[in-house]
């Protein structure tokens, strides 16, 4: 399916049957133009994050990670990985050889709404709980095994194990954590059980954890990028631009992933050309308002809800659904970012997916109009997402000025949507003159490699 049948196709049904639904979908696209001013907004924002100077104000914070190598793939022995960051928590057990892994096991948690909001110490324990219980099933026992901990929230790390909590995001709120190094509060939580013999040798973001994983079968990898819950990316700088490093002058290694955090980017208002009323809502009813302005237009979590606001207000209006206005359809993010992909993973005219969305949804219809406007709303935020998430690729190939790469990508959207990828592939495509020289894959980071290959790297430093 091309980007056009969006203009051409359901569209033309659209503008005489839904004249109001065209008209709020129309707000949502985003021209070449457009989308080429707001890569080089970011780009700039990325340079104000990076310079000493600027740094303090920067919105786009690009926190240093100190990771100053990609794997050799001469990794070896047995690492472990904690993956924490959305809605799970994740242990992952990995044993390496020489240029391969040779086995790993992985086991998820539910992360429950009290744990995300309640006291940072709840928290840390249940983590240490966790990975008790996952040390014992793998009977562990008394060797010191090296761990990596992704943490995937802005983190101005101070060192490869040390790393303050600047704020939280997607919808966490533990007390007691921000200001605070993670890395000390997880370590003595796991130390008072004392039945766990693990040392948490690196504190990374799960973009960085993708790159380092995809570095590892692709050597020319240099961005990693996540649509998940939230987003973010992480590219490869050059150390005489990471002002913020201690010697950075001097350094004698040449490069260092940066941690962008630019889900950031627009909170000073470079986004609010783009925004729309229904962002604007989304914002103020979230926990963080006026915080992570083009997560808030991109990412897992909010999609769905952004979806919600435009059917509400089309319910409100009597055009959809025969004027249905189900109470279920008032309870916030009841429409997961999930449906969006189900709902646009249906064949052309075929409703399948969309009938059992309603369905749950409370709206029961048949009619394939209605459906077929749905799905229209559901291509138009995802069209918007991948071409901000275009623009971000592009903004970071423009400031390491490379002719080629491999971007690695993950995260739910990236995973499940039926066509985010080719989304991106087709905008980057408008963008640059050579975008086919810019690979996108799809990171098999398995929630954690790249975890325990930084691990391996600093195990015994
Ligand atoms: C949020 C976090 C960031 C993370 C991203 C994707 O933006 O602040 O650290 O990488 O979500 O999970």
């Amino acid at each position: 399916r091309s980007y056009f049948h969006l203009f051409f196709g359901p569209a033309f049904r659209l503008t005489s049957r839904f004249p109001e639904a065209f008209e709020i979908c129309k707000e949502f696209r985003i021209g070449r133009e457009k989308m080429l001013q707001i890569a080089n907004a970011l780009t700039k924002e990325i340079q104000l994050g990076l310079a000493r100077e600027t740094h303090p104000q920067a919105i786009v914070k690009c926190f240093l990670t100190y990771i100053q190598d990609l794997p050799t793939g001469r990794e070896r022995g047995k690492f472990m990985a904690l993956d924490l960051g959305g809605t799970n928590f994740r242990c992952l057990l990995v044993n390496l050889t020489d240029g391969a892994v040779m086995q790993s096991t992985l086991k998820s948690f539910a992360i429950s709404e009290e744990l995300m909001q309640g006291p940072g110490t709840d928290l840390f324990d249940f983590i240490a709980e966790c990975l008790a219980g996952f040390c014992k099933e793998q009977n562990i026992g008394n060797d010191r095994i090296p761990l990596g901990f992704t943490f995937s929230f802005p983190l101005q790390q101070i060192g490869i194990n040390k790393g303050i909590l600047r704020r939280w995001t997607k919808g966490f709120r533990c007390e007691g954590v921000e200001g605070k190094d993670v890395v000390e509060l997880l370590q003595s939580a796991i130390d008072r059980r004392g039945d766990v013999n693990v040392k948490i040798v690196a504190i990374l973001n799960d973009s960085t954890s993708t790159l380092v994983s995809c570095a590892y079968s692709h050597p020319d990898c240099r961005i990693g990028l996540i649509v998940g819950t939230g987003v973010n990316a992480c590219y490869v700088e050059q150390t005489s631009k990471a002002e913020m490093l201690d010697g950075y002058e001097s350094s004698q290694k040449p490069i260092m992933i940066i941690n962008t955090e630019l889900g950031a980017f627009g909170d000073n208002g470079s986004l609010d050309s783009v925004r729309t009323v229904y962002d604007k809502t989304l914002d103020i009813e979230s926990v963080n308002p006026g915080s992570q302005t083009l997560e808030k237009c991109v990412s897992g979590m909010y999609l769905g809800e952004v979806v919600r606001h435009i059917l509400l207000d089309l319910m409100r209006m009597g055009v959809l659904f025969r004027g249905m206005r189900p109470d279920e359809m008032q309870t916030k993010w009841i429409f997961r970012t999930r449906f969006i992909s189900e709902i646009e993973s249906d064949p052309p005219e075929v409703f399948h997916n969309a009938r059992v969305v309603l369905y749950h949804l409370g709206i029961k219809t048949d009619d394939l109009n209605d459906m077929a406007c749905l799905r229209y709303i559901c291509d138009s935020i995802s069209l918007r997402s991948a071409q901000l998430t275009s623009c971000a690729i592009v903004a970071m190939i423009n400031q390491m000025n490379v002719e080629s790469c491999t971007v690695a990508i993950d995260g739910g959207l990236c995973r499940y949507h039926p066509h985010y990828r080719n989304l991106i592939e087709q905008q980057m495509s408008i963008l640059l003159k050579n975008a086919s020289a810019y690979k996108i894959v799809l990171s098999e980071d398995g929630s954690g490699l790249g975890a325990a290959l930084v691990a391996a790297a600093f195990a015994n430093k």
